[in-house]
């Protein structure tokens, strides 16, 4: 999604901007510029539709250069992905990057339109430079003009401002979206991202909801919505340079699904004892609150709401506690009912989707017990927000497609759904984390079925339509497969209860319909064969992953996938790393833009 970087420096930017853009590429965009105000204090944009290293070669053939400068990648959301809409936008003077969006932009551009403003993009960002213009004719301070702009915007922004007439500074402001400033060494820098400063520097102060600043390359100011400063100690982020790299991987995709064994021995190092979880492990004094917990209420987007899912199987499977787990964009906009002792829990591997952190601020105004988050950025908003948060520590997780982030998700909420046991079982402790132990090794062995997936795959890169299938805690893992699937390799993709085969998908069967079984050995398993057959009837091509031992009649069509045998808890982490695989083995037949699939952002920052 669209991304923002600025730096404010004693000598030249320029370079630093296009490194600072080219650390936000997977985020997703399908436009980039920049402004640098140029020696003789005049701002100068150059923007181009594609990729950043357009952008490079177009800054190297016009020799622009300066001091401090703003830039920008877009992801279209009001009006197409053309030069006139990519960002910055240009008026009077001022120069804008803006990411979210302006609810009230037609209100603001009828007004605007009325005192003889043209507008020359379709986009709601532009409003902004436009309206900053028109309240430099009315006041003369910097702060004033700042403030009366942004009394008048609704809805959500991050935003980088340079100004002709203050040519050393670049203005912030935030509301509902991101936005840091890095500290470095005679230069400042801004960034929607920390993984763009983090080769600049790792100190940085991020702006609250209302905020805005002034930073030039020695002095950061901060305000807020009355023009009152305020003062904020700056943190320092954990993070590595390193870690955002291929390490010989031809996709991140393919390095994040191979990371995810080493991920799971971390954590079974870092926050497991010989039987026990170790105290604390969702924040200071999370033991306690978590005793006293009669409900929880998960709230996620995509991948992170299947994981939501899979953790609904397991919390009332072992506790007496009841649990619901729903899509953030619908529970931020419906009525909630909040019983007693409620645990509101944010899953997000950004920490800056929109909808979940809409859902998270409507949760603060209710009624909950506490607000816990799992989030895999230290420095996210979400974060930010919550009484209690699990880090996942599962490295940036760089593909749009998420991987790793989703079984470090599903480990941080089985050991959520462990820590609920206790009151109605004192002895599952021992034998989760027995189970979550012999992880690495279940995983070790289910990668050997790497190739198999890739023989499997070439089956799949012809077909339009594909099925996944599971029951109980399997369920929300044929709904992750599925998801997998349609992003990376867009054939369309559903994934069901089995058993709801029969009250509707059972009628796209055919003989060019694969059906994909999850069916690990539990007690489900003779439900699950009997969907399947259904599907057999009815010349389906069915392929079975299970760890049952299970003989085949001569000539059945069936593909059976032997998986390693597992516990009972941990099968969806298993059984969800073959999907993966076989995703992206199908998006390598099928040749598409793996880690930035088309239309599809990481970090998806509006609503
Ligand atoms: C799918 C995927 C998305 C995200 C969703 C939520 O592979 O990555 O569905 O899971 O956009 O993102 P986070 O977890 O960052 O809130």
């Amino acid at each position: 999604m669209c991304g923002i970087f600025g730096a404010a420096s004693s000598s030249h930017v320029h370079k630093d901007l296009i490194e600072g853009l080219s650390k936000l590429e997977y985020r997703g965009y399908d436009s980039a510029g920049l402004t640098l105000i140029s020696k003789s204090n005049k701002i100068k944009r150059l923007r181009c539709t594609g990729k950043v290293v357009a952008l490079k070669k177009l800054l190297a053939t016009n020799n622009l250069m300066g001091n401090c400068g703003i830039a920008h990648t877009r992801w279209a959301t009001h009006g197409v992905p053309n030069l006139k809409n990519s960002h910055p936008h240009n008026y009077g003077g001022f120069s804008i990057v803006h990411n979210g969006i302006i609810e009230n932009f037609e209100e603001i551009k009828t007004f605007l339109s009325k005192k003889s403003h043209k507008f020359s993009s379709d986009t709601d960002s532009e409003v902004i430079a436009h309206l900053l213009e028109y309240f430099s004719k009315k006041h003369s301070k910097l702060s004033d003009i700042l403030l009366n702009t942004f009394k008048k915007l609704k809805g959500s922004f991050a935003l980088g401002i340079v100004y002709e007439k203050d040519p050393d500074k670049i203005i912030v402001a935030s509301n509902g979206s991101p936005l840091l400033i890095g500290m470095g060494k005679n230069a400042n820098y801004i960034s929607s991202d920390i993984n763009a400063l983090i080769s600049k520097t790792k100190k940085y102060i991020s702006l609250d909801d209302n905020e805005f600043g002034i930073i030039t390359k020695d002095k950061i100011e901060l305000f807020n919505v009355k023009g009152k400063r305020i003062k904020r100690s700056a943190s320092v982020t954990k993070q590595n340079t390193n870690a955002i790299s291929k390490n010989g991987y031809k996709h991140f995709m393919q390095k994040e699904i191979f990371e995810q064994k080493d991920i799971i021995t971390r954590v079974i190092k870092d926050k497991l004892g010989t039987s026990k979880i170790l105290p604390n492990i969702f924040g200071p004094k999370s033991d306690s609150m978590l005793k006293s917990i009669k409900h929880v209420h998960f709230v996620a987007c995509g991948t992170s709401y299947n994981a939501s899912l899979v953790a609904k199987y397991w919390i009332e499977e072992v506790s007496d506690i009841m649990c619901t787990a729903e899509i953030a964009s619908e529970y931020r906009y419906r009525t909630i009912n909040v019983p007693k002792d409620t645990l509101f829990v944010a899953i997000s591997q950004s920490g800056e989707t929109a909808d979940t952190i809409y859902s998270l601020k409507k949760a603060k105004q209710s009624k909950y017990r506490s607000i816990l988050s799992i989030c895999n950025v230290a420095e996210s908003t979400i974060t930010r927000l919550s009484d209690y948060s699990y880090l996942m520590q599962a490295g940036p997780e760089v593909s749009v497609a998420s991987t790793k982030a989703f079984t470090s998700q599903l480990i941080a909420l089985l050991l959520l759904a462990t820590t609920l046991s206790r009151a109605s079982d004192s002895k599952l402790e021992s034998k989760i984390i027995n189970q979550i132990k012999s992880l690495p090794r279940i995983l070790s062995k289910t990668f050997e079925l790497e190739k198999k997936m890739q023989l499997i795959a070439k089956q799949f890169k012809n077909k339009n339509h594909t099925l996944f299938l599971g029951r109980g805690a399997s369920y929300p893992i044929a709904l992750e497969a599925a998801l997998k699937l349609k992003e990376i390799s867009y054939i369309h993709a559903e994934g069901y209860a089995a058993g709801e085969l029969k009250h509707g998908p059972l009628a796209l069967v055919d003989k060019n319909m694969p059906v994909v079984g999850l069916m690990p050995d539990n007690n489900l398993v003779t439900q699950v064969l009997s969907n399947l057959a259904e599907v057999k009837a009815r010349q389906g091509l069915v392929y079975i992953f299970t760890n049952k031992k299970m003989k085949l009649k001569k000539n059945d069509k069936t593909n059976i996938i032997s998986m390693p045998a597992c516990g009972h808890y941990i099968a969806p982490l298993v059984y969800v790393i073959p999907m993966q695989l076989l995703s992206y083995y199908v998006a390598i037949n099928k040749k598409t833009n793996i880690d930035q699939p088309r239309n599809l952002a990481k970090s998806v920052t509006v609503e």
